[in-house]
């Protein structure tokens, strides 16, 4: 059962909300407060997994109760609902809230963002992890990317398309751009999964208000996370995503899921980063055992953490409601057999993608490298395709 905590100040709404969310009540443990306060006292008692809050409220309003929660109770998902009229406080909300969703909210939507949000809950065991991911509201960029986006929205000829497309060179600007378009107050009918179409959809005033006043973004600091190279994994991530989008192509599938391997492939290796950031004596430990016992980094990880970069990447983007085979092709990049399909998908041609460049990339080098999963390969019936993916991959790097 998972608890959930409805916080809104006025006791019709709540009671509306009771009344047609009584269908769940075998799966969900409700509970509903008419304030802030009282949410904070309640949570004070027993944890929530879920807090959804009304964001105009008295005394306290939404994004300063969530505030309090990120800080008091950071592993539980936190949800804001509020009315179209409010789009510019909702983004502002972007700092607190993982989820956004818009008023009135039919029982659908509410049922599937949770659901799917907490779908990753179990797979990461580390609770200390979970608390550090969650209190993310988003990761840093590429300084010169950083810099390119500003100055390009400053400018009185900023175009959205050059916005896009710098954000779409960028991880953490695609994940976060891509988890305030994808979200439910958007009531967009399908994902989003490039950071241009995203951009086109938000319109420039919002996207010039969320980065330059609401600063959703931030420029990595390479000093203070000394233990990462960032230029490298942002190079590595990019060309991830061009051939898993090629592999996905020469194997006949349509645009929306090709778009989605190229998001795959560029986000795959976004755990890396949390780790960098967020745990940075425990990611120099990773980088020293990776060296002296040489393993691969994820295996590194799981002796240290009790998880790996894949998990922790895609448990991040879950909690940001990217599209779910996206997140799938993140959490099992390394392995492939564990996402349990039995044809070819996004997670084969992010593997696929990873494994043929580290494979090239390291192969003059005397240490192990992410190789191709063969025997997923040929349950899946398709190893003879590998060495056009392999020409693919040549193609590229030449
Ligand atoms: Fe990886
Ligand atoms: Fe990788």
């Amino acid at each position: 059962m998972k608890r959930v905590l409805f916080v809104d100040d006025e006791s019709n709404i709540l009671s509306g909300l009771r009344r047609t969310l009584r269908p769940l009540h075998k799966e969900w443990d409700m509970v509903f407060v008419t304030s802030g306060k009282d949410a904070l006292l309640l949570m004070d008692k027993q944890p929530f997994d879920v807090i959804v809050s009304d964001m105009r409220m008295p005394i306290m309003n939404g994004v300063q109760l969530l505030k309090e929660v990120k800080e008091r109770f950071p592993a539980t998902l936190r949800i804001i609902l509020s009315g179209y009229a409010e789009t510019e406080t909702t983004l502002e909300s972007t700092h607190v809230a993982h989820q956004f969703l818009a008023k009135p909210c039919s029982v659908a939507t509410l049922q599937s963002t949770v659901n799917q949000t907490t779908a990753l809950c179990g797979m990461l065991a580390n609770q200390h992890l979970v608390s550090i991911i969650s209190h993310f509201d988003s990761l840093p960029s590429l300084p010169r990317l950083y810099v390119e986006v500003t100055d390009e929205l400053n400018s009185p000829s900023g175009s959205l398309e050059r916005v896009g497309k710098i954000m779409a060179k960028d991880v953490a600007m695609t994940a976060k751009i891509l988890q305030l378009v994808n979200s439910a107050f958007f009531g967009l009918p399908q994902h989003v999964s490039s950071s241009s179409q995203a951009v086109n959809l938000l319109g420039i005033d919002v996207v010039r208000g969320l980065v330059l006043s609401t600063k959703v973004f931030s420029s990595f600091d390479q000093d203070a996370q000394a233990g990462i190279d960032l230029d490298s994994l942002w190079e590595h991530s990019a060309i991830t995503g061009v051939l898993a989008k090629q592999i996905a192509a020469s194997e006949g599938m349509n645009r929306t899921l090709q778009e989605n391997a190229f998001l795959g492939g560029m986000m795959h290796d976004i755990g890396k980063l949390v780790l960098a950031v967020g745990l940075p004596d425990e990611s120099s430990k990773v980088a020293e055992l990776v060296a002296t016992e040489d393993l691969l980094s994820w295996e590194a990880e799981q002796r240290i953490l009790g998880c790996t970069h894949a998990e922790i990447g895609s448990y991040l983007l879950g909690l940001w409601g990217l599209p779910g085979a996206v997140v799938a092709s993140v959490a099992f990049h390394h392995q492939p057999g564990l996402a349990k399909n039995d044809s070819f998908s996004t997670t084969t041609a992010v593997h696929a993608a990873n494994a043929l460049l580290h494979d090239r990339e390291e192969s003059d080098v005397e240490h192990r490298t992410p190789r191709l999963d063969l025997d997923y390969l040929q349950q899946l019936a398709i190893t003879a395709n590998v060495s056009t993916w392999r020409k693919a991959q040549q193609a590229l790097v030449s």
